[in-house]
């Protein structure tokens, strides 16, 4: 059994980007291995957030989370800023961070880009990040593509901990799934669907009613060639579509060209809005089941204590190692 370590920022309803590249696969891990899945607040704050709304992001995303399918009797579920070690690891690994690594960040120079004022802690927030990862031995962290180089920079932090100080921490692998890492904007499939874009036209949200998505859907941006057919650099917007419909049916781009073939963009398009649906709204029910339950805050509570027994092991470990605080 491996240890299994992923987080989401409460920053927003999640799209159906975050659930295909992210929850998916948490939800296929989690019955095989110890799997660790995290709220992560304390990321969330490294740009401007309204505090009601933040307490509202933090709720529904536990919610959406068990609605998913993440069960918190197999997997840990908890609010990073619950269990404090993430801050106290993430300051001793700012330590051994260089500017240099963290100014090659693409996430950083996309969030930073045309900004007046950025925080000093949307700078440093891979080595919270690696802090998060860390601290739970973890062997495999599965996400989307977009943050494969945040992973290796935490695999640098751990390899440069243990060999500088002592060989505490597990050097983790990043697991991105063969389909569905990287789901595009639907209006511009050249750039990734994502929870902030001002377009509300160009993602799908997690909690859109049906009949919005079947909307969103017939409006996404495709080509004029009027071929179902799978190619990335010449038809973006319908390899977008088809892995969208692949991700959520489990059915090969291959099959679903062969579904589609001699039919029409009106026809394709029903048929992604359809397998969205289909995943969305059994989840939707759970998820307004679960929103206002006293059972969402037991199980953050429960989670919470758990992550923080490990979690507090760790820290203390690497506290020892760098000669922190007086040997007991
Ligand atoms: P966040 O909150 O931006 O996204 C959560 C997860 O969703 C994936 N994702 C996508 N996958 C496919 N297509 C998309 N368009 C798409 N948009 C987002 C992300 O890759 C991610 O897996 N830094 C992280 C949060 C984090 C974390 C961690 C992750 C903090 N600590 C420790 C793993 C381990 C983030 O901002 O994800």
């Amino acid at each position: 059994m491996k240890t299994i370590f992923s987080g989401i920022q409460p920053s927003g309803t999640l799209t159906i980007g975050n659930y295909l590249g992210a929850i998916q696969q948490f939800v296929q891990l989690q019955e095989e291995h110890d799997c660790y899945f995290c709220i992560v607040d304390e990321h969330a704050i490294t740009v401007p957030q309204d505090r009601l709304k933040l307490r509202q992001n933090i709720r529904s995303l536990a919610a959406i989370y068990l609605a998913s399918g993440i069960n918190p009797d197999s997997s840990t579920l908890f609010i990073q800023s619950e269990v404090s070690a993430h801050t106290q690891l993430g300051w001793m690994l700012q330590s051994i961070s260089y500017m240099g690594e963290l100014e090659r960040m693409t996430q950083f120079k996309d969030k930073s880009e045309g900004k007046e004022a950025v925080s000093s802690a949307l700078f440093t927030y891979p080595s919270l990040m690696a802090s998060d990862i860390l601290l739970y031995n973890t062997d495999i962290v599965p996400v989307g593509e977009d943050q494969k180089q945040h992973l290796e920079l935490t695999r640098n932090l751990a390899q440069r901990f243990n060999n500088r100080f002592n060989d505490i921490f597990t050097v983790p692998e990043v697991k991105i799934p063969k389909v569905g890492a990287r789901i595009m904007s639907l209006q511009e499939p050249t750039k990734k669907m994502s929870k902030s874009d001002t377009n509300e036209k160009g993602f799908i949200s997690m909690l859109d009613e049906p009949k919005k998505i079947e909307k969103k859907i017939k409006s996404a941006v495709t080509d004029s060639d009027g071929i179902v057919k799978f190619d990335k650099e010449n038809k973006p917007g319908v390899s977008n579509l088809l892995t969208i419909e692949s991700s959520c049916t489990g059915k090969s781009i291959e099959a679903l060209e062969a579904k589609y073939e001699g039919k029409g963009y009106g026809d394709f398009k029903q048929g992604v809005a359809n397998a969205v649906i289909d995943v969305l709204q059994p989840i939707q029910e759970k998820y307004y089941a679960l929103l206002d339950s006293e059972e969402l805050d037991t199980i953050l509570d429960h989670g919470a204590e758990k992550a923080a027994l490990t979690a507090n092991k760790n820290l203390a470990k690497a506290k020892k190692a760098m000669g922190l605080g007086r040997v007991k």
